[in-house]
């Protein structure tokens, strides 16, 4: 296939562009380029003959145009947002820009792309979006996808906007789209503001890990080469018109996840432990849902997709993973707003 990646200068696009190319697709990557974004994510497929790269707004609609036209993708995969929660409470506008009007933008000249070439039956928008569109659960269950809407954060809000539209451009067009909501992710080259790559990097670095309100929040963790392979297999084989829940089946308490990391520097970095002697609770995030957990039987039984490694297995490999790669976390580690307490301002 040929993909249009957007947001392939990112976490999960950056993963999606290095799999999809070692699996002999041919990628365009476009990407704007903003703090989050590091080229160095895909600098190992940068030579290849498969790969392309367009530096380019989605809420540019005539760059959009041109870059189908160019290109000539059989299919788009939608990665491009701002997806920090925390800098949405504090500034929302560019989340309602990017994650609203881009992907308007986006639909429209994906829309006008596709009706030029005849409608092809075989073309995708596959729109990628978070579970963080269902809002919280309690103690028990889970998130399906027909769990009803409600977002609580700005970011959760604008990705929820977003994927009514999809769905409306299928239902009133009949664009031929997928969509998937996926839980939280981590691995290598994961942008040093989240939470995973905070603990492990203030560990390194003797300081006080954050952890907020008392870190009873859950979360569902997903290693992000198992989401890039999902994605790959929704896009390719998704019925269209459906959306897919993507999750690892791994629940962990914030502050279990938290303890786990620092178990695994301990044997690493003997000389720092006990690395949990640096755990500090701090103000909760205003509106912070409780827990998240996805019911991802619809992947597994209708397409068989599962993930390949157990949290356990995945943390270990991503905290190696930043202890080889200190290069690229010291430099993104200068970016604006890196470091500092974001999300406070209500
Ligand atoms: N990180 C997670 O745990 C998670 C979980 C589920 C779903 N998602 C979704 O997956 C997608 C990717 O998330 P991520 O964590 O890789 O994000 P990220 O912030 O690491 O990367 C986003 C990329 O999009 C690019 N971008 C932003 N605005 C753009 C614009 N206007 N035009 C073109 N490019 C633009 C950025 O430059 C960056 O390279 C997002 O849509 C997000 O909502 C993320």
């Amino acid at each position: 296939m040929k993909l249009m990646v957007t947001g392939g200068a990112g976490f999960i696009g950056s993963a999606v562009v290095r799999l999809a190319v070692a699996r002999g697709h041919e990628v365009v990557n476009v990407d704007k380029l903003t703090y989050a974004a590091c080229l160095d994510n895909v600098a190992s497929v940068a030579g290849s003959k498969l790969y392309t790269f367009e530096q380019a707004d989605i809420c540019d609609r005539a760059a959009m145009d041109r870059i189908l036209a160019l290109h000539q993708p059989d299919a788009i995969m939608h990665l491009a947002a701002e997806s920090h929660v925390d800098r949405s409470i504090d500034g929302p506008g560019t989340f309602i820009e990017t994650n609203i009007t881009g992907t308007y933008t986006l639909l429209e000249a994906a829309r006008a792309y596709w009706t030029q070439a005849g409608k092809p039956e075989s073309f995708r928008f596959h729109h990628i979006s978070t579970d963080e569109v269902y809002g919280t659960l309690g103690e028990t269950g889970l998130f399906t996808e027909d769990t009803a809407y409600a977002p609580n954060s700005p970011y959760s809000a604008s990705k929820a906007a977003s994927d009514h539209l999809v769905r409306a451009w299928h239902e009133t067009y009949g664009l031929p789209v997928v969509m998937t909501n996926c839980s939280n992710n981590y691995g290598p080259y994961h942008f040093p503001e989240k939470l995973i790559p905070v603990v492990i990097l203030n560990a390194l670095a003797g300081k006080p890990i954050p952890v907020y309100g008392q870190g009873e929040n859950v979360r569902d963790w997903l290693y992000v080469e198992d989401h890039a392979d999902a994605l790959l297999l929704v896009c390719e084989k998704g019925i269209v018109g459906r959306s897919y829940n993507v999750g690892g089946t791994n629940e962990r308490r914030n502050i279990d996840l938290v303890r786990t990391i620092c178990a695994l520097l301990d044997d690493r970095r003997p000389a720092g432990a006990p690395h949990d002697r640096l755990i500090r609770f701090v103000t909760d995030r205003p509106g912070h849902d409780m827990r998240y957990a996805i019911d991802a039987s619809r992947i597994r039984d209708e397409l068989g997709w599962q993930p390949s490694v157990t949290v356990e297995e995945g943390l270990a490999k991503t905290v190696d993973w930043y202890l080889e790669n200190e290069d690229w976390w010291r430099a993104l580690q200068a970016r604006e707003g890196v470091g500092q307490r974001l999300g406070q301002k209500t």
